[in-house]
């Protein structure tokens, strides 16, 4: 069968792929698709399957120029990219890579959590300024976590392991808001599910986010819900940018109204908000908490397999649709 992969993936997957006797096609153009990209070369290459990416915007359009392509499975978890409601009409298959990135995604946020609290990033700024005249009893205070409270929104796999490590590790508390009670949560973690995202912003001291992109998370945190975090409250996502309204956050950071934040993702990416960059409270990341030499490996392996599966007859195992 004829493999279309939107972008150069790690070479992992290209070789199950063509082991499998698979004719498995990179994209003749170099980074992200455009619109009209993507479309002209579905249309040249009329491809069996498609492995896209979470850059390239797969719309009704889109499954409409790879006719045969009864199956497009994405290298990431996030499907927020597609259509699904366009993806079912049409009857194609939809997979994504879950549970290989939990641990390396787990681990960035905590990564940001601390660099945000400890301000590392400003004191390595501060330093390699040549600022650095002596030891001083105040400078760059940062804050402690040990018995603080983290408030998680969305306690789904890559949510409950930075549960995990902050409670266990760090000793955190845990507080969480989820559409469903997560057991391993509230049993193995003493975690306290709540009912709204605002009961968790207004208790949290660090927020965490964690869920997926769907039209009910979409521009979630918005003024308003932004308005229920504490003065002293940070805020952390590396789940998908449009689930904060980016302006709304700037103005939150600028007034002080709450202490700071942590971004891997943004509402338009790569596109960043007015005067996201002139904030000192803010680190900024370009959308690599899942960029692990391990981990970018299997996505590129789970991608590969489902197509695989798919073609084999067998139901693939990481399906979305
Ligand atoms: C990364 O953001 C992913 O969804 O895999």
């Amino acid at each position: 069968m004829k493999i279309y992969i939107t972008r150069q993936i790690p070479e992992t997957g290209i070789k199950l792929l063509r082991d499998a006797g698979h004719d498995a096609v990179i994209s003749s153009k170099s980074g992200v698709l455009t619109r009209e990209e993507l479309l002209s070369e579905l249309h040249t290459n009329n491809p069996d399957a498609v492995l896209c990416l979470l850059t390239d915007k797969i719309s009704g359009e889109v499954f409409d120029a790879a006719p045969n392509a009864k199956i497009f499975a994405t290298y990431s978890v996030g499907f927020g990219h597609i259509d699904l409601e366009a993806a079912k009409q049409r009857g194609v298959k939809i997979t994504n890579t879950p549970g290989v990135l939990t641990d390396s995604v787990a681990e960035y946020a905590v990564g940001m959590i601390c660099a945000l609290t400890k301000r590392i990033p400003e004191a390595d700024t501060f330093t390699r300024a040549g600022k650095y005249k002596g030891w001083a009893p105040t400078l760059l205070l940062g804050t402690d976590l040990k018995g603080k409270t983290l408030g998680l929104l969305g306690a789904g796999r890559i949510g409950s392991r930075v549960a995990e490590i902050m409670n266990k590790g760090f000793g955190m508390k845990i507080v969480y808001f989820d559409i469903k009670e997560n057991d391993f949560v509230s049993n193995e973690l003493n975690g306290e599910f709540k009912s709204s995202p605002e009961a968790v912003l207004s208790v949290a001291d660090v927020v965490t986010v964690h869920v997926p992109l769907l039209d009910s998370t979409r521009g979630m945190l918005n003024a308003e819900l932004l308005s229920k975090m504490k003065k002293s409250a940070y805020l952390v996502n590396t789940s998908r940018g449009p689930v904060i309204d980016e302006d709304a956050l700037v103005n939150a950071l600028k007034s002080n109204s709450i202490k700071g934040a942590a971004l891997d993702v943004f509402e338009n990416e790569p596109k960043l908000a007015d005067g996201l960059t002139e904030l000192t409270n803010v680190i900024i990341t370009p959308h690599i908490a899942s960029a692990t030499e391990e981990t970018r490996g299997k996505m590129s392996e789970m991608a590969a397999e489902n197509i695989i599966d798919f073609f084999a007859g067998k139901e693939p195992q990481n399906k979305v649709l």
